[in-house]
């Protein structure tokens, strides 16, 4: 209900001027959504604050400031009553809420507008490494990063999802020596290369750089071939990294994310400038041999100084001079406004250094906002490191496959319990759907910021804040229509009088309207696990709201208005479960 809180807030506004003078213009008047519905539906609490400045007792400036503002709210708003020690409580009038259902219901963005200040947005996400596992981390930043790109998009930036993928490095020496040695018809015959799994060819590889000084020697000279441009380790280069692509590419076809790849090898011809950038600043200190920038507050183990290498003793350049130059090239050419990295919590250094480094080398101009966004660990069930049964990190392809398995043998069960026959395609489709979602949103649900248990029970779970029971009350909706044979859209609700007499109906009715303030936090806070609370809540009211009041079987006007609100709820289940990545099922 953005529309009901800038109303509010300028109403309040203008009492506070009116009451106790123009010094006090711009006030905020802490409106917070509140938290019983015995108390309306917004309070503010800016009375207690402005009680030591103007010298008064917050219950008569709280009193003052709701008569005054009383005659300006009157066509929305029941009269303002204070509570408690000087909050002022609003309830909305029930003709403003049903006005505002019809406006949510005749848009197809349910009443969300676009923002009033689009911005051009990176999101730098998911981001694996070349060559090594994708493991749950990049999952996470993954089902993250897409669905704060979704939210931006949906409200209106300008997204550009980049995929960081880490594809050069010292790593590609190894590699490119291995290669040769195991395939080298691949370096001359198209697309002889089939060298199965790249992780155990890594690995591979890397026993051998340890073990055998020959080896070790050519992987060096792989290294510098490739930095040198020389065309058979360049090939080579480019045969691992599309074999790692094509893998990369399945996961993110099952989970539907779309990225623009742009690995750190983008920026190679960008990384000598960006030092000289910096060097210009005047930040850079050598330091045995390396370039590097001190920052306060950053220290190693012992104590001593922790500086930022941007280029290394060798010459050579690493993982922070890549993102300085990616965040050059972000700002100078991309344009961006804001940029978002969705990685682990482990990186929130490397970012903070990076960010500052950036902002003091003249980099980052003041507008251009830069944010990382962290996450916790996924952990296995008994709290530790997620691992399979014998030991090993699990793939995600092993992973996403045994969500979908469970989730088709929990649903074969069901239907043999419910004595339903289903063909083979909807089982498919549905299994399918709901183990992905499953994933997804058990991922999403959590607040980031914190690890979380993998629990393939939980999640599919059909009780609590999972995906299953989202979707299960989409299903819920969908089958009233199938029952009543009710077009939603169709339906002529628009003219007739909508009543909401019952107070479930009016819970569900006030929580569909405040979907915008959600998502405008969200933009805000970077927090999918909001818009999760959102739409559990949302099911939950649905739920509590359907047992008790019949819809198909009602007399007008109740039955009317009992069909905008399924209708509401519906799409709004599905644009919000849209929005985190999950797609939703007409039946299940
Ligand atoms: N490749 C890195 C990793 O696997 C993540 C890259 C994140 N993005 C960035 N611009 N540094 O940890």
């Amino acid at each position: 209900m953005k529309d009901a809180i800038a109303r509010l807030t300028a109403a309040f506004d203008t009492a506070l001027v009116a009451t106790f003078g123009e010094a006090w213009a711009g006030t905020d008047p802490l409106l917070a959504a509140t938290n019983n519905p015995k108390f309306g539906d917004y309070q503010a609490n800016a009375a207690l604050s402005l009680a030591k400045g103007l010298g008064k007792p917050p219950r008569a400036i709280a009193e003052a400031l709701a008569g005054a503002i009383a005659p300006t709210v009157a066509d929305f708003c029941e009269a303002p009553t204070v509570a408690g020690p000087g909050f002022i409580n609003f309830t909305l009038k029930a003709d403003y809420l049903v006005a505002q259902l019809r406006t949510m219901r005749a848009s197809d963005r349910l009443g969300v507008a676009p923002s009033a200040k689009p911005q051009r947005t990176i999101v730098d996400f998911s981001s694996p490494n070349i060559a090594k596992e994708m493991h749950v981390g990049h999952l996470r930043s993954t089902i993250i990063g897409d669905a704060i790109a979704r939210i931006l998009e949906f409200l209106g930036h300008d997204v550009l999802r980049l995929n960081h993928v880490g594809d050069w490095g010292t790593q590609f020496g190894m590699l490119i020596a291995h290669l040769q040695d195991t395939c080298p018809e691949a370096l001359t015959t198209a697309d002889a290369l089939d060298i199965g799994d790249l992780v155990t060819f890594y690995q591979q590889a890397k026993r051998r750089f340890d073990e055998d000084e020959a080896f070790k020697a050519r992987s060096r000279e792989g290294v510098v071939g490739l930095q040198g441009g020389d065309p058979d380790s360049r090939r080579a280069w480019e045969l691992l990294c599309e074999q790692s692509r094509r893998e990369f590419q399945k996961i993110y076809d099952r989970l539907g994310v779309t990225l623009t790849e742009r690995g750190e090898s983008f920026y190679n011809p960008l990384l000598a400038d960006t030092v000289e950038a910096i060097a210009a600043s005047g930040l850079l200190v050598e330091d045995q041999g390396a370039r590097c920038v001190f920052l306060e507050g950053f220290q190693n183990k012992d104590g001593n100084p922790l500086p930022l290498i941007v280029q290394k003793s060798d010459g050579g350049y690493n993982y922070a001079t890549t993102d300085l130059a990616a965040l050059r090239y972000r700002i100078g050419e991309d344009r961006a406004e804001r940029i978002i990295y969705v990685t682990d919590a482990g990186q929130a250094n490397h970012f903070t250094q990076v960010f500052q480094v950036a902002q003091r080398a003249g980099l980052v101009p003041p507008t251009v906002e830069l944010v990382h966004v962290p996450f916790g660990l996924v952990q296995g069930e008994d709290g530790k490191k997620l691992k399979t049964r014998s030991g090993d990190t699990p793939k995600l392809r092993d992973l996403l496959d045994e969500a979908v398995a469970r989730s088709r043998a929990s649903l074969e069960q069901r239907l043999a319990d419910e004595g339903r026959e289903e063909p083979a395609d909807f089982i498919d489709t549905v299994a399918t759907t709901v183990g992905i979602a499953a994933v997804k949103y058990a991922d999403l649900s959590q607040n980031r910021t914190s690890s979380y248990i993998f629990s393939y029970d939980k999640m599919l779970s059909l009780q609590g804040n999972t995906a299953p029971y989202l979707l299960y009350a989409y299903v819920r909706i969908q089958s009233i229509s199938r029952k009543g044979s009710i077009d939603f859209a169709a339906e002529a609700i628009e003219d007739l009088p909508i009543a909401l007499g019952d107070p479930l109906e009016l819970a569900l009715a006030k929580h569909l309207l405040k979907l915008d303030e959600i998502l405008e936090t969200i933009a805000e806070e970077l927090l999918p696990n909001r818009l999760c609370e959102y739409l559990f809540d949302l099911s939950k009211k649905f739920n509590q709201f359907y047992d008790r009041c019949p819809v198909l079987q009602a007399e007008e006007p109740a039955r009317s208005s009992r069909l905008l609100l399924c209708d509401l709820t519906a799409r709004t289940l599905k644009l919000g479960l849209n929005l985190l990545g999950l797609t939703t099922l007409d039946r299940m």
